[in-house]
């Protein structure tokens, strides 16, 4: 495969989007992320990276806590509208109800079917960015989506949680199809017993 170099681009695509949500002086907030990714299962971390001069970023580092929501596809229109506007100047908690969770200062998007409450463990400060390492606390999924396997609680397959995607060429998608299974999908590479 030929490949033409474009720069220092971090091309990790597509990139979940979601909302960040923090009480700013008793007030929830939410801002449109993309620079959120999963750092452990076991334990379940997280990482959040914002901007300092964010007004969620206020509430985040008063609290030491978040939630991170995740939208839905008919939401895309508020969703990019949070990403363009700041709680300093525009009261979002009117366009997007919430609740508060179990951890102080921690407001949960009522319209996202999935809001995930993280404690902060570390922050690391790059450049303007706030780097916010976190535990997982509490996990709230909308009950229609909700399974029971084998006694064991587990989140409805992606395609019925419609989630936004994003690419960095400005683009919000949707997912497309299941294409494999993992620990299944790559059963073709092992050998086959030669018993
Ligand atoms: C698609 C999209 C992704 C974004 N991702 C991030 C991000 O990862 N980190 C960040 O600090 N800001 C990100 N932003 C910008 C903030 O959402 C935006 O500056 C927002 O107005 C901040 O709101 P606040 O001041 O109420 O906290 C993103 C915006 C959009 C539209």
């Amino acid at each position: 495969m030929r490949k033409t170099k474009i720069g220092a681009v971090p091309y990790v695509a597509p990139i979940p989007i979601v909302l960040v949500g923090a009480d700013v002086d008793g007030r929830p907030n939410f801002a449109t992320v993309g620079d959120c990714a999963v750092l452990g299962i076991r334990p379940p971390l997280v990482v959040v990276s914002l901007s300092a001069t964010h007004h969620t970023t206020r509430g985040v580092l008063a609290h030491r806590a978040f939630s991170i929501n995740v939208p839905t596809e008919s939401m895309v229109a508020l969703v990019d509208h949070f990403g363009v506007v700041s709680g300093r100047d525009v009261d979002k908690a009117l366009l997007l109800p919430s609740e508060p969770g179990e951890v102080e200062g921690v407001p949960l998007a009522a319209d996202c079917p999935i809001s995930i409450e993280c404690r902060v463990r570390s922050v690391v400060d790059v450049e303007h960015r706030r780097i916010f390492i976190a535990n997982v606390v509490q996990t709230h999924v909308a009950s229609n989506l909700v399974r029971e396997d084998g006694g064991r609680l587990c989140v409805a397959p992606l395609a019925e949680i419609h989630p936004i995607l994003y690419a960095l060429d400005g683009g919000y998608y949707g997912v497309g199809a299941k294409i494999g299974t993992s620990h299944e999908s790559g059963r073709s590479f092992i050998p086959a017993d030669p018993r």
